[in-house]
């Protein structure tokens, strides 16, 4: 049965964000997520009628990237040049900057800032983002912090089933793959937790969710399955949530090897679904999504990645108090 959630959520009327470091999705009560997609939505708007703004002239980002990234890094870029901003890309890895040189992150943050108004980073470390923001005086924004959180990309996955199935409440959500690893797995959880909703994991058994995010999701009250087989979730899911394996979180690359290709959503899994769920991946995928899915009106992955633009342009203007 789905539990009760109060529909009296407050709203908020005014920037909650100003100057504030985007550490983890505990950041984000109902009212605040909700604030923030009303904005996502009028980026959306202005960008489709007008291109862009200059809300943010003579604002600069820093996009430091020590690990790759192709979406996160692009579209924070992307989203700051629609707003008039400018932005210093050190993405193509940071072998080419000092931390080659043996410059500690608290070091490389301390230099940034004096160029910069805002600074994004995503580290192989947990825990790397809120050691970065207690030595920055400007805004940090965390971009993944190695299996820790990813939480813009969580704000982005959320945003992506508002808008898709026009609700999140009283829905049926079913993540597939690296639970263990999968750092957007365990920001999105997190935020699901405020809502009436039935989860369900699927993963094997050498990559199931953490215990204490099990925990969590347990204490909560809400109503949670595990299983290994899509197949158990197939029909029942509302959003089927996919994950790739993370090939670079594995000390023993033999374990990576035995489960890399446990899943794979073809047509004929499609073929199972209902008519209105949708299939969402953080992407990149690795074959865990077959391409023959790609014209399925119901694989909304592509369209999850639009909608990161828009939610990391409301991000920065947010955290640049210019909301
Ligand atoms: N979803 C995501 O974080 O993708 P990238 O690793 O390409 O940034």
């Amino acid at each position: 049965m789905l539990r009760q959630i109060t529909d009296q959520v407050k709203r908020i009327d005014v920037n909650p964000f100003p100057g504030a470091d985007i550490l983890s999705v505990s950041q984000f009560d109902r009212p605040r997520l909700e604030w923030l997609f009303a904005r996502a939505l009028e980026m959306q708007d202005m960008v489709k009628r007008d291109g862009g703004s200059d809300l943010l002239r003579h604002k600069l980002m820093v996009a430091l990237f020590y690990e790759p990234s192709t979406r996160t890094s692009s579209s924070f870029i992307a989203a700051m040049e629609r707003l008039g901003g400018s932005t210093v890309p050190i993405t193509q890895g940071v072998q080419y900057s000092s931390v080659s040189k043996g410059e500690s992150l608290p070091d490389t943050v301390r230099t940034l800032e004096q160029y910069s108004d805002v600074i994004v980073l995503r580290h192989p470390e947990i825990g790397s983002a809120r050691i970065a923001a207690d030595y920055c005086r400007k805004p940090i924004i965390n971009a993944g912090d190695g299996a820790g959180e990813h939480p813009t990309q969580a704000l982005l996955d959320l945003f992506t089933i508002q808008k898709e199935l026009g609700r999140i409440d009283k829905l049926r959500i079913a993540m597939v793959g690296d639970l263990k690893y999968g750092r957007t797995v365990h920001s999105l959880t997190r935020l699901l937790l405020q809502y009436d909703v039935e989860l369900a994991f699927v993963s094997p058994e050498l990559v199931r969710l953490p215990l204490d995010l099990m925990n969590e999701v347990r204490k909560s009250g809400i109503s949670v399955e595990e299983t290994y087989h899509v197949a158990d979730v197939i029909s029942w899911a509302d959003v089927l949530y996919v994950t790739r394996v993370q090939k670079e979180r594995f000390s023993d690359l033999s374990q990576y090897e035995e489960i890399k290709n446990f899943y794979e959503i073809t047509p004929e899994i499609m073929a199972q679904a209902q008519e209105q769920m949708i299939v969402m991946h953080p992407l990149p995928r690795v074959g865990e999504i077959a391409y023959s899915v790609d014209n399925d009106p119901r694989a909304a992955y592509f369209r999850q990645m639009e909608n990161g633009m828009y939610i990391r342009m409301a991000i920065l203007a947010a955290v640049l108090g210019k909301l």
